[in-house]
């Protein structure tokens, strides 16, 4: 083992004063001089690691890298990690493993080179940037639920509406089997209205979990155009069953977007079937319903649906977005409320605006994924 040349008080002291760990390697990476913080860092005492290689410091992985960017500082000075640091996982004499960065310095005039590293303690910015992750998506959460919370009103007046309707039914059955020779069918109807009812009703609550639950599962890259036309099948059996007239405008090459399941395509098909109740107003031959993408100025993705029927009244338009804001009698109103909440959870925005020269036009942006072209 080489003996190591100790540094003069001067510098030793101010190595020792230092909070990160530093430590001197010669041209090979052996350990020169470590300093006091490293000794509590890595829970060696100097005498036990000079000499030694660096590598001792480091896991396996990281060892066979860092004796590279030495070696070929060495015969190219060429510096890779010199300058500029890296995050590495550090191991200590106990064999832990902790997540620490070093930076490496080359000390002037020496030939060959020799090295001062400063090593960093970074379990605990690691943890505080995991915590704020964390609070970050409660964060999300609970805003999420504040809006559910805002709207409990809504909720139960929208759930009484069939529960109410389900009493009555009830009793109506009741009544009519107390007669004598009951009518069956009668008794029957009144039943499939209870269940439909309760349909209605647990529809209702199913969909709000859209809106409070936090969103599970991984992120993966979509081509817009195939999420599109997936749903092509779903949307004609829609649109022909109401005389209406389906065109796809899809622009080619589009970077691709971060979805999430699903939920993308049950937007889409939110829009869509609001299209299709809207242009009943229309007269048949009137009726279109346009699907384009395209991609914004500043390269987000777009998709809009367009529609040639009334287009949204000047009256509702400020509740828009809210849940339970409906013209609909059988509507709920949470289809546009929890389409936007899904598509803010994917960073990106929907928004109404009128279409020309008529109807509604809903358009969806969404953020491309870095460099992932279609
Ligand atoms: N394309 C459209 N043209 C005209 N009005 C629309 C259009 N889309 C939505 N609206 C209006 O916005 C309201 C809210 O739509 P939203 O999808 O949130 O709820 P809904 O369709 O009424 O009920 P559901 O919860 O069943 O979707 C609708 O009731 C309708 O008045
Ligand atoms: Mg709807």
């Amino acid at each position: 083992m080489p003996a190591a040349a100790q540094p003069p008080d001067e510098v030793q002291a101010l190595l020792d004063a230092a909070v990160d760990g530093v430590v001197l390697l010669d041209h090979l990476g052996c350990i020169q001089s470590f300093s006091r913080s490293a000794e509590q860092l890595f829970g060696y005492r100097a005498q036990e690691v000079l000499g030694r290689n660096v590598g001792v410091l480091m896991t396996d992985q990281d060892r066979s890298a860092h004796d590279g960017f030495l070696a070929r500082y060495v015969s190219t000075r060429v510096p890779h990690i010199i300058g500029t640091g890296r995050e590495v996982s550090a191991r200590r004499k106990d064999g832990s493993v902790f997540a620490a960065f070093l930076s490496v310095g080359v000390v002037r005039d020496t030939e060959p080179p020799r090295f001062v590293g400063f090593i960093q303690d970074r379990t605990l910015q690691r943890r505080t940037g995991e915590e704020a992750r964390r609070l970050q998506e409660r964060l999300g959460h609970v805003s999420r639920l504040a809006t559910v919370g805002e709207t409990a009103s809504g909720l139960a007046h929208e759930l009484n509406q069939p529960l109410a309707a389900i009493a009555n039914y009830a009793q109506a059955c009741e009544r009519l089997l107390a007669r004598p020779g009951a009518d069956l069918e009668e008794v029957r109807e009144a039943l499939r209205e209870i269940a439909s009812q309760a349909v209605r009703a647990g529809d209702i609550i199913r969909r709000l979990r859209g809106l409070a639950g936090p969103h599970r599962g991984p992120r993966e890259p979509a081509d817009i155009n195939t999420l599109v036309t997936e749903l092509s099948d779903l949307v004609k059996s829609d649109t022909e069953a109401h005389h209406v007239r389906y065109r796809l405008e899809l622009t080619e090459g589009l970077p691709k977007v971060e979805t999430h399941g699903t939920q993308i395509q049950q937007v889409i098909l939110n829009l869509v079937h609001n299209a299709v109740e809207a242009l009943k107003e229309t007269p048949d031959k009137d009726r279109e319903l346009i699907v384009r993408t395209s991609r914004s100025d500043d390269g987000d993705v777009e998709l809009s649906v367009s529609d040639t029927g009334p287009g949204v009244s000047a009256t509702l338009l400020p509740q828009l977005f809210e849940p339970f804001s409906t013209t609909k009698p059988d509507g709920t109103g949470l289809g546009l409320a929890i389409s936007r909440t899904i598509i803010a959870q994917h960073r990106g925005t929907l928004s109404y605006r009128p279409n020309v020269p008529c109807g509604a036009c809903f358009v969806l942006r969404l953020p491309s994924t870095r460099g992932g072209n279609a």
